[in-house]
């Protein structure tokens, strides 16, 4: 068998290639068919990409390319690469949402890495699911790792004004059906904001999760910020290949680098950087792949004392770009240093407070100081009350301040068609000091939870120059949507939350500051409804396959949306390929 040439270690992958009997000869036999030589693979570490490319996701739609980047450092570090697909998960095309799939992916890259021959595994993500979903099989199957994105978008440029997406794509869309602008206008942003290869550019789910994951310390620094367009992310992709084979002779696994004290950085970058409600559900996913338990006191316990500095859309005013010739993430992190753990390890072989030792901020304007904030506590509030006694969340940072205490009316919709149906009708009785609610858009009940908590205002407020109003539900918002819009709501009405049983004339008491979300009824009142309520615990249109298993297992937004029997790792020394070659190899 191939040794480490470092560390005299027994890669996994010589397993495959390392034997001179039957398994051996086709294993090698596949590579030889592809036109590599035995001296280019034996006995060196097999690096495995795992390339969430994809014509149906834009944002990773240039991922093919980066990765050629990727096998250059490998080689140059002394690796084999093997490139393959996963699946892959775009926010605009997939139904009934990209969230109904992420669990699904987050498979499909566990088993990949667990059942081919690889020593260590680069994961390419970008779009808003695909790098949880990476991080998550990779956190569970535990092999060596590390993770690449695509990087952002440029700033979209629409008639000499800098836009970013998908935040403006939404205030021009209120703007269109306010009547203020033309549908010739807004059809030529399309091309104008979306310009340049990347993921979504204000501080979105996918710009969220990026630094976030550099924060873990998964990624090398400057990984989060970089644009795809700039050829320095080709060079991250070189270093990143390179750093791949250097895990592997090191043997530093997920579990080494996600722990306890790493997951409260994540949440104080989130928190920093005003980032998206959407990476509350996702960091609890993938410590819950780490086996670490996040509850959801912890993002408020930490908000107390995270002032927000990355002045950003949607919840403030630059762009991703922006950030990156600012100093990126590394330069929020080091302004941000005393908050953190700073001996957390991570990819470099280095500590976090190594990492970002150092590093400058070139426009204090993108990145405040944490003396002089954006806002003194974290971007995101989690609620609690008699509405949502499992949680809500509110990202407080992008709503209106005059609406942070607000009690108001219910004018509620049963789903989002319902919603849609009625939304513009004149005669919806509805003014600005009311609340809208929708129900049936949750992890079981939307299917999949939609990023549909983004409820228009009604037609005919927008005309009267409204522009926001409290709006609550059980679904996501997309990370870049902005307004007083409450999220996530547990238990959600499918499962027979409170949610359920609001009606249209109730009151509802919001209060940001005493974080409570409170239906005003009594509670014998609200027994009485809820008592009164049929309750489907499943979605009932899903008879078969991933749609059943997804209706079974998938759990509350508190407990990051996951399947309940995904939750944890499995060491990857207990795969099982040996055993299954020994009793039948399959020769085709
Ligand atoms: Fe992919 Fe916004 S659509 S990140």
């Amino acid at each position: 068998m191939a040794t480490d040439h470092k560390n005299d270690k027994i890669l996994r992958s010589s397993e495959w290639f390392g034997t001179r009997d039957l398994e051996g000869f086709l294993h090698r036999a596949g590579l030889k068919n592809q036109g590599w030589s035995e001296e280019s693979f034996s006995g060196k570490p097999v690096i495995g990409i795992a390339n969430s490319w994809s014509e149906a996701t834009h944002c990773n739609a240039h991922l093919r390319g980066l990765a050629e980047h990727v096998k250059r450092g490998v080689f140059a570090a002394g690796g084999f690469p093997i490139e393959f697909p996963t699946i892959s998960l775009g926010e605009f095309f997939l139904s009934p949402t990209s969230m109904f799939c992420r669990n699904l992916m987050s498979m499909d890259v566990e088993e990949m890495i667990r059942g081919l021959p690889i020593d260590g595994v680069v994961l390419l993500s970008g779009c808003d699911k695909t790098t949880p979903a990476m991080m998550m099989g990779a956190a569970s199957a535990d092999l060596p790792a590390i993770v690449l994105t695509g990087g952002p978008q440029l700033k979209g440029n629409w008639k000499g004004e800098e836009l970013g997406s998908c935040t403006d794509c939404r205030r021009y869309w209120s703007e269109l059906r306010a009547g203020t602008i033309t549908q010739d206008d807004y059809d030529s942003m399309e091309a104008a904001i979306y310009r340049s290869p990347g993921h979504c550019m204000v501080m979105g789910t996918a710009s969220t999760m990026g630094s976030i994951v550099e924060t873990l310390g998964m990624s090398l620094p400057g990984g989060a910020a970089v644009p795809g367009a700039d050829s320095r992310r080709k060079i991250l992709a070189e270093n990143t290949g390179r750093t791949a084979v250097d895990l592997v002779n090191k043997g530093v696994r997920p579990s080494d680098i996600l722990t306890r004290e790493a997951f409260d950085n994540a949440i104080r970058m989130l928190l920093a950087a005003g980032g998206s409600t959407n990476a509350i559900i996702h960091l609890t996913a993938i410590a819950g792949r780490a086996g670490i338990k996040i509850d959801l006191q912890r993002f408020n316990d930490l908000s107390e004392t995270t002032p927000v500095i990355v002045n950003l859309k949607p919840g403030g005013k630059y762009l991703m770009e922006d950030l990156f010739y600012a100093g990126g993430v590394e330069s929020v992190l080091n302004k941000m240093s005393a908050l953190l753990n700073k001996n957390c390890l991570t990819v470099t072989g280095k500590t976090l407070g190594e990492n970002i030792a150092g590093a400058e901020c070139h426009n204090d304007d993108v990145i405040m100081s944490p003396e002089n904030p954006l806002s003194t506590e974290g971007g995101l509030t989690v609620l609690k009350g008699s509405l949502a006694p499992d949680g809500a969340v509110i990202k407080h940072i992008a709503a209106s301040p005059e609406l942070m205490k607000h009690t108001g009316r219910a004018v509620v919709f049963e789903n989002p068609i319902d919603l849609k149906n009625r939304i513009d009708d004149p005669n919806l009785d509805v003014d600005k000091d009311d609340i809208l609610v929708m129900k049936g858009a949750g992890p079981v009940g939307g299917p999949g939870m939609p990023e549909a908590g983004f409820l228009p205002i009604p037609k005919k407020l927008l005309e009267r120059g409204v522009r926001d109003m409290v709006r609550i539900s059980d679904a996501r918002m997309s990370g870049t949507a902005f307004g007083t819009i409450v999220l996530h709501v547990s238990p959600e009405s499918h499962i027979g939350g409170p949610l359920s049983v609001v009606q249209d004339g109730d009151t509802i008491t919001l209060d940001v500051e005493s974080k409570r979300l409170d239906l005003n009824i009594d509670d014998s009142e609200l027994r009485r409804r809820l008592a009164a309520m049929p309750v489907t615990a499943e979605f009932a249109g899903f008879t078969r396959g991933y749609g059943k298993m997804y209706a079974q297992h998938i759990t509350q937004a508190q407990d990051g949306c996951d399947f309940d029997f995904l939750v944890g790792n499995t060491p990857v020394e207990t795969h099982v390929e040996k055993s299954s070659h020994e009793a039948g190899f399959n020769t085709g």
